[in-house]
């Protein structure tokens, strides 16, 4: 009844207006499962390949072949397998595609067949996925990380820093968490029409802001907690994604907006000096991928008080994490199943840091759908926190009021990451 019938490919659009994959996979007993690939804009450089088809349609974006494979080999692979069975499941995408970044058939493809079987699955066994993937236990709810200005390469490089997050860990609830950062955007959007520093909405949701520094940003924020009645540093902090990949390499950081030009341990200054001034609690890609001396640094300095997450540094991948662990490069993993292609090797590398005790962080990409499968992988593997975007947007808001239903259901309480 759980066997998989068949997979179809089709065509749909992601929140840039771009094509994406979308799978869909029907069992022997008539359940279906759906799931869509998202794509993101500021990639590192060891990700699996999401495949494009080039050329001059959709700005070369446009993803006939990835569909095409979808409907074709991997329906060939994955007729006749198992649903319930994610592990076999993902094993043949990974075989039928034989490449180590995927970019035969394309991560996207891949990803969206992987998923697809997975909600399949959950709805003949007449359960939530989250459920079907945390077994019997309780279950805890991720701790949101919301974007309230966003940045580098998700608004025309405006400001170098890609996203300025809040996180509410004096929230009693994700309702109270999402209430909370409401109150901010809408603080931090009034207090930019003052000062006539808003631009517009950023591709994941957040303000796109006209400010003279980066740091005007970071002063900006801290003024909308506390405009929003709340208390920055103690029930609301701070997440920076700096995305330092795009705008450093080989030791050299350009920081345009403040016409600077750092190398690592400036970059180190910088960040520390800022983490004594507003209350940061978490940096992402603090510095660029290839600069993984410079995250130990960092490390040695401050991963005892502050959470160090690899993006493009970890890509998902357990070998990497394991690494970064053993050399003390970073404390914490974003965890984007479309970087591996397949959510059995995206739960490997959330192990692999679970045995080394790093936190992780569950993570859309800027382009998104209606999709919301993260949501239940974050609840289901207990991950503890959830990176969506902003509280503005339909692809966003979908992952928010998908947790809520699952809190209201569930009431299960908030965790508290080790950091936050
Ligand atoms: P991306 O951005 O999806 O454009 O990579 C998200 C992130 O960097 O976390
Ligand atoms: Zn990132």
């Amino acid at each position: 009844m759980t066997t998989i019938d068949s997979v179809l490919g089709r065509r749909v659009w992601d929140s840039r207006g771009r094509p994406t994959v979308e799978a869909e996979i029907r069992l022997a007993g008539g359940a279906t499962g759906r799931a869509i690939a998202p794509a993101g804009a500021s990639t590192g450089s060891g990700e699996a390949v999401d495949l494009r088809d080039g050329g001059p349609a959709q700005g070369g974006y446009d993803v006939r072949r990835a569909v095409d494979n979808l409907s074709g080999p991997l329906a060939e692979a994955l007729r006749g397998c198992d649903a319930t069975d994610q592990a076999s499941v993902d094993r043949r995408i990974v075989a039928v595609d034989g490449t180590p970044a995927k970019s035969n058939l394309g991560a996207n493809a891949c990803i969206a067949a992987s998923m697809a079987a997975a909600r399949a699955a959950a709805a003949a066994l007449h359960l939530p996925l989250y459920r079907v993937l945390a077994g019997d236990g309780a279950v805890g709810l991720p701790l949101p990380e919301i974007q309230i200005f966003g940045g580098g390469a998700h608004a025309g490089r405006r400001i170098d820093i890609q996203d300025l997050m809040v996180v509410c860990p004096g929230a009693g609830s994700v309702a109270e968490a999402l209430d909370w950062t409401a109150e901010i955007y809408r603080a931090a959007g009034a207090l930019m029409d003052e000062t006539h520093r808003r631009l517009g909405v950023a591709d994941e949701g957040g303000h796109w802001p006209d400010f003279a520094s980066n740091e005007e940003a970071l002063e900006m924020l801290v003024r909308a907690i506390e405009r929003a009645g709340l208390a920055p540093g103690d029930e609301v902090v701070v997440a920076l994604d700096i995305a330092a990949s795009e705008f450093g390499r080989a030791g050299r950081y350009r920081l345009a907006l403040d016409d600077r030009e750092l190398d690592s341990d400036g970059m180190i200054e910088m960040l520390l000096g800022w983490t004594e001034r507003y209350p940061i609690r978490s940096l992402e890609d603090p510095l660029a991928e290839d600069d993984a001396g410079g995250f130990g640094r960092l490390m040695a300095a401050a991963g005892d008080r502050l959470q160090i997450v690899g993006d493009d540094l970890l890509v998902t991948d357990a070998d990497r994490v394991a690494a970064a662990a053993a050399s003390g490069n970073a404390n914490a993993v974003l965890l984007k199943p479309n970087q591996r292609g397949t959510l059995t090797e995206t739960l490997a590398a959330w192990r692999a840091a679970q045995t080394v005790g790093m936190d992780g962080i569950v993570s859309a990409r800027s382009g998104e759908t209606e999709d919301t499968t993260i949501v239940d992988l974050a609840v289901g593997w207990g991950a503890g926190q959830l990176k969506v975007g902003s509280i503005a947007r339909g692809e966003r808001t979908a992952k928010w009021n998908a947790l809520l239903r699952i809190e209201e259901r569930e009431q299960a309480p908030l965790a508290r990451p080790r950091f936050l």
